[in-house]
Formats: structure tokens, sequence, C-alpha cells
């Protein structure tokens, strides 16, 4: 049976990665609004992930015997000026959510429950991936900065996203 505290901890979780995806959503709509067709993609791809996400907590919640309570998402911005302003966002949202993961990772280990820390295992792991991922991106859009055409080849390069 999960503990009120790990489940409220986790229930929050749920709507970060939510909110995650309709944040990653938005941009992949801004990007399609101005033809970047391939961080498009990358974007939506990424929504399709944090909606993953969500929904294994979701299971892990009903697993213990847990309710989950789903809570209101808020909107996210958008529009954003540039490909390095959203995804230097989309580093910087995925740090906060590392931050979170970790929290909820120490408030399992302080309550014993093992099952939930070893849950998160996973999530830890992923949020490595994912800040490789976005702070990769960035620097090489840094490098790109304001030259159209490898903007243009970079922008194809994220449409191939596995
Ligand atoms: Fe589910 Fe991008 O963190």
């Amino acid at each position: 049976m999960l503990k009120e505290k790990i489940q409220d901890a986790l229930n929050l979780q749920i709507n970060k990665e939510l909110f995650s995806a309709y944040l990653y959503q938005s941009m992949s709509a801004d990007f399609a609004a101005k033809n970047f067709d391939g961080a498009a993609g990358w974007m939506a791809k990424q929504a399709g992930e944090e909606v993953e996400h969500a929904q294994r907590i979701y299971k892990h919640i009903i697993e213990r015997g847990g309710k989950v309570v789903l809570k209101a998402i808020d909107a996210p911005k958008t529009s954003w000026k540039s490909h390095l302003d959203a995804f230097e966002e989309a580093y910087a949202h995925e740090q906060m959510v590392t931050d979170s993961i970790n929290k909820i990772v120490d408030l399992a280990q302080a309550e014993k429950d093992h099952a939930t820390a070893s849950f998160l295992q996973w999530f830890v792991d992923e949020q490595v991936e994912e800040e490789d991922q976005t702070s990769a991106i960035v620097e090489k859009l840094k490098m790109i900065k304001d030259a159209p055409g490898a903007l243009f080849m970079f922008d194809a390069h994220l449409g191939r996203r596995e």
C-alpha cells in the first residue's frame, strides 16, 4: 500500500509529465506553424514520450493499491523566438523534471518505500538521456547561430529522430 505522502508526490509527477507533453506539443505546433517540420516532428515524438512517462507512474500507483488523482494541466506558452529559444527551454525544463524525480526518490528512501525507489530508477536513468539529448541539441544550435542553410539542414536532421 502506498503511503499518502508518496502517492501525492507521484500524482504531482503525473501532472508534471503531462505538462511536459503539453509544453512539447505546443513547441511542435509553433515549429509546424513556421514550416520547421523537422523540429515539429522531434517535439511531437517527445510529447508522446512524456505521455508514456505519465502512464508508467499511473500504473505504479494503481499496482500499489493507490489512487490516481489527475489535476488541471497548466497552459503552456505558444510561441518561441527560435529553435535555440525552444530547445534551451526544453533543456531547463528537463533539469527541473530531474530535480523533481530525485526529490521523490529521496522521499521514497526516507519513507522506506523500496518499491517506489526501485520503480523510479528507470526515470533517473531516463532523465540522464533526456538532459543529454536536449543539451547536445542546444550546443549544436549555438554553433549554427544565424546561418540559415545550416539551420535548414539541422531541422531536417531533427525530423529523422527515431
Ligand atoms: Fe518525462 Fe522529459 O521527462
